[in-house]
């Protein structure tokens, strides 16, 4: 876990990877490495995610190559399988944290409540991902859960963006932001990838700022 949270801890930023071709995944994931991110989260949202997570963790094995919207414990083994080095779902399964407990891989469960994240803290999880954060309160409710919960560190995704990024960073509680606009869809799409380094880029900016 160190090894991830080290990362997380001196980025603070988490860009989603989302394909339907390994060849493109592997552009965009290029494309982040060269604007200084290493935590990828590869997401399983189209039928090639898996192969794509493959691709990815075997091209760039010094990256922190995770998978995203892991749902059940079998998609779990499955993600392990392919070579995700950390899990990331958007709501808590307690049948997926043991799988991740087993294979001693990281797992940052989605909570939106005080209920869901006292649930993810009794099963032993001390960082977590806050979902989706906008929506549920923003920095103000990553803020608010701390007080309670001292000893978590929050991952706040959804509705993160280049203009909210540093008031969620200045809770002292979030250890770092995950969202899919380091990797715009239209940018994907016309092939350029130099934005996606630029926007890479800026996020550590702010982040460092
Ligand atoms: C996630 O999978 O964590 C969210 O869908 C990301 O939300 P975003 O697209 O608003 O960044």
């Amino acid at each position: 876990m160190s090894d991830i949270i080290s990362s997380l801890e001196a980025k603070r930023v988490v860009p989603l990877v989302q394909s339907d071709d390994p060849k493109t995944a592997l552009k965009i994931s290029e494309a982040l490495l060269d604007g200084g991110l290493d935590v990828l989260e590869v997401v399983l949202r189209t039928d090639a995610a898996l192969d794509c997570l493959e691709a990815i963790a075997r091209e760039f094995p010094h990256a922190h190559v995770g998978a995203g919207t892991v749902l059940s414990a079998a998609q779990s083994e499955e993600v392990i399988r392919r070579g995700a080095s950390f899990i990331v779902s958007p709501g808590l399964d307690p049948a997926s944290v043991e799988v991740a407990n087993k294979a001693d891989i990281p797992i940052l469960p989605g909570i939106s409540t005080a209920t869901e994240l006292q649930q993810a803290w009794n099963l032993g999880l001390r960082t977590v991902k806050l979902f989706p954060a906008s929506l549920v309160g923003g920095p103000k409710m990553a803020k608010a859960l701390s007080s309670v919960f001292r000893d978590v560190r929050f991952m706040p995704t959804g509705g993160v963006n280049t203009d909210n990024l540093k008031d969620y960073l200045a809770v002292p509680a979030v250890l770092a932001c995950g969202g899919s606009w380091l990797t715009p869809k239209d940018a994907v799409e016309r092939g350029d990838f130099a934005a996606i380094t630029k926007l890479a880029q800026e996020a550590i900016a702010i982040a460092q700022g």
